[in-house]
């Protein structure tokens, strides 16, 4: 069995090989700058995990999970862009250490990176995996502009919402996940459990990032605190006040979120978090979280791999559901 910092060094060995000191500069430096910022690598050791659990060695994971957290690092380059926000894992993001066409052109390029970490794979799996990282990379380009169409839209459901987030967020986490299964020959009521398994712990996930944007700690989230609120982001905590807000807390918060609002940054950051709190939003949303969490660990108990084995992505859901990053 692999330990954590087995799959640690691995990945980071081969991070910092990516395109060390290539050419041309203005290309490749934001590829390594925002790579080496770190982040929680949680997709590539899904990846590693799952490939393991069926018996596959770890360096032949490699190549998948550097698909997928290269994949993961370009959509962070764009989104930042898209949502305008001037932090990433503590730092400058690229559009504004640099500017935008080098965020655009060192993104697409990480995108077709991504790709080519699958190219040493044998061709039937190589198919596998190309498509089922295209099937998801289509699905997270929906999930954004759904994302973005919400933005101006005041009358979207919860429902919508769940699903704009499964697009954006859940579908990596499921991919990443199958991907391992795939190379470790997994049966295909195995790797429909894990990709599901990946849904609910994603959807948990982008729950806990929407409160973490409200409530986290900018020192250790390394995000701009109140960026969602800024962008008049309708997130779960929204959808959660406006359950058990008054007539007026209602008027209040869609205003805020509404693009009409005139307010200095902190003023509307602190206004639209003390109704999320006074509504009780900012309470109930871990119960959700919760909810998912726990639909997560069913999709576990149909897996055909040790208790053992199931216990490790227990574990790692466990971890995930206390961070503060
Ligand atoms: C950020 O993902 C984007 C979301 C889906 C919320 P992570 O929280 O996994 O970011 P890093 O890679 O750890 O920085
Ligand atoms: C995450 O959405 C989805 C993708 C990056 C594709 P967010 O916009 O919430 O992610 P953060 O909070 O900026 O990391
Ligand atoms: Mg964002
Ligand atoms: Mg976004
Ligand atoms: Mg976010």
């Amino acid at each position: 069995m692999y330990l954590f910092k087995d799959y640690q060094l691995a990945l980071e060995t081969a991070i910092g090989d990516l395109k060390k000191e290539a050419s041309p500069e203005h290309l490749y430096r934001p590829v390594q700058y925002l790579l080496s910022l770190g982040g929680k690598r949680i997709r590539p050791y899904l990846t590693m995990m799952s490939g393991a659990a069926y018996g596959a060695n770890l360096i032949d994971t490699l190549g998948a999970a550097m698909a997928v957290e290269v994949f993961h690092n370009f959509t962070l380059i764009h989104d930042d862009v898209m949502d305008q926000a001037p932090l990433r894992r503590g730092h400058a993001t690229v559009h504004e250490k640099w500017n935008l066409n080098t965020a655009l052109l060192s993104g697409d390029a990480m995108l077709i990176m991504a790709y080519q970490s699958l190219e040493l794979y044998p061709d039937t799996v190589f198919k596998q995996l190309t498509s089922l990282l295209s099937k998801t990379a289509i699905e997270v380009c929906e999930g954004q502009q759904y994302d973005m169409d919400f933005e101006t839209n005041p009358s979207v459901s919860q429902e919508d919402y769940i699903e704009m987030i499964r697009l954006k967020t859940a579908v990596l986490v499921g991919c990443a996940l199958k991907m391992g299964a795939i190379i470790g020959k997994a049966s295909e009521k195995d790797q429909v459990a894990l990709y599901d398994f990946g849904i609910q712990l994603g959807l948990a996930f982008q729950l806990q990032d929407d409160y973490l944007d409200a409530f986290g700690n900018q020192e250790t989230f390394g995000k701009k605190i109140g960026g969602d609120i800024l962008e008049d982001k309708k997130t779960i905590l929204y959808h959660l006040a406006l359950k058990k807000a008054t007539p007026d807390q209602r008027k209040s918060l869609q205003f805020l979120l509404g693009g009409e609002a005139n307010l200095g940054e902190d003023q509307k950051i602190n206004s639209v978090k003390s109704i999320f709190e006074d509504t009780g939003a900012k309470s109930d949303v871990n119960e959700l979280i919760q909810h998912h969490a726990n639909m997560a660990l069913l999709q576990l108990e149909k897996l055909s791999i040790s208790t053992a084995q199931k216990n490790r992505f227990v574990a790692l859901k466990d971890w995930l559901m206390q961070r503060t990053f």
